[in-house]
């Protein structure tokens, strides 16, 4: 069986590491992977290949840092390519970028079956791209693989039941990976306070959204009075603080770190703030509480189980959460992701 596998941004790395670490064990799997380009920095995507022993990409398309329509319909032009030449058995695509909804789209009228990875997922805010990829994306899937029961009814809401689509609750494949290479974790090169929160912000409805973002700077450096707070910063946010001058001075801005330095914060820290969709899970995972930067989360368990706090870009509610959140004393025996067999699962159920 050939499988084509097509990533491109960071989140998408760290799944594929699970996953493809199934697929190795398995001498009748042949595994293709396309990277789009979408992610480019060494520390947003070579890096991750490196740490994680992800294969060298047999395809990198080098398409990045063009508006939705372009970045899209490039990637499609040239996945389309790959998937004649390949005639491969299954596309697998992960989560809810650019990547994602071209590489599916591109398949799927060459009726090559996809199985997406992450499926099910919904913020039910049509305003954010990765909605509009996710929706898409399931609805033109012949499996889809849900982390979660929620993803598993969010479909049935909407109608699944009646569509052709095999539909699986595998469990979270970032539970895998972070699970496997938990035991790898490094200590970033630079000076750590021994008390710290770990923020990052990427999300585009906040770096977009000039108020949005002056407010979450502004809470996260008056809490840094309070506690250091050590901020991963995306490329995306590091170019528009510029230009906006958000106050930064007492926080501790670096470089995006790899997965094993970035394991290493979540074991260290005493809180997540973010809007990642990812760091959400992982502070779960490594029993810290997490105040997520959003209007919304697609992970609604972590904040019915009193793990994640909601707040969105409001300065007063953003510190007001974390006065709650840093003396709540949480139980974080819960198990909402699966077993950390996820990608078993998946590779077992294409192979079938
Ligand atoms: C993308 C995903 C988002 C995901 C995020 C993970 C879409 C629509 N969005 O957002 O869902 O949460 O990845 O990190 O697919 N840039 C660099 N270097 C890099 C990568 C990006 O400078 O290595 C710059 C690009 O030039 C661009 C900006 O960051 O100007 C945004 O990159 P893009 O890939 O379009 O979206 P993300 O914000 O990374
Ligand atoms: N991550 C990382 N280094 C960083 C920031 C994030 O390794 O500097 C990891 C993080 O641990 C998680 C994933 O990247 O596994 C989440 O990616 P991101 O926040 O970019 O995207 P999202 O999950 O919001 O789509």
């Amino acid at each position: 069986m050939k499988i084509i596998t097509i990533i491109g941004a960071r989140p998408q790395f760290i799944k594929a590491a699970a996953v493809s670490r199934e697929i190795a064990k398995h001498k009748d799997i042949e595994e293709i992977i396309v990277h789009t380009g979408q992610h480019f920095d060494a520390n947003m995507s070579e890096i991750f290949f490196h740490q994680m022993q992800i294969p060298k990409p047999n395809y990198n398309l080098a398409i990045n840092s063009l508006s939705h329509g372009a970045m899209t319909g490039r990637m499609m032009e040239k996945i389309e390519k790959i998937l004649l030449a390949e005639k491969p058995d299954w596309v697998l695509v992960y989560g809810d970028t650019n990547s994602t909804i071209a590489g599916s789209l591109a398949a799927t009228k060459l009726h090559i079956k996809v199985a997406h990875v992450e499926a099910g997922l919904r913020s039910f805010n049509m305003n954010m791209p990765e909605e509009i990829n996710r929706i898409v994306t399931d609805r033109i899937s012949d499996i889809l693989f849900c982390p979660t029961e929620t993803a598993v009814n969010n479909l049935k809401n909407e109608g699944y039941e009646n569509i052709k689509t095999k539909i699986i609750n595998c469990g979270d494949v970032m539970l895998d990976a972070a699970l496997f290479y938990a035991p790898m974790s490094k200590k970033p090169q630079i000076e750590l306070p021994e008390k710290f929160i770990l923020s990052t912000i990427h999300r585009a409805e906040n770096t977009d959204d000039p108020q949005r973002l002056k407010a979450i700077f502004e809470a996260l450096s008056e809490i840094s009075k309070q506690i250091p707070i050590v901020l991963p910063l995306h490329p995306r946010t590091k170019k528009i603080i510029g230009n906006y001058k958000l106050e930064t001075t007492n926080l501790q801005i670096i470089e995006p770190v790899g997965y094993f330095e970035m394991v290493h914060l979540l074991q260290n820290c005493e809180m997540v703030m973010t809007d990642s969709g990812g760091l959400q899970k992982e502070a779960c995972f490594f029993a810290k509480p997490c105040i997520t930067l959003r209007d919304e989360t697609e992970w609604v368990e972590l904040v019915e189980n009193g793990f994640n706090k909601l707040v969105g870009a409001d300065k007063n509610k953003i510190i007001k959460a974390f006065n709650e959140m840093f003396l709540k004393k949480i139980n974080f025996n819960k198990n909402l992701y699966g077993n950390g067999f996820a990608s078993q699962k998946i590779i077992n159920e294409l192979n079938k």
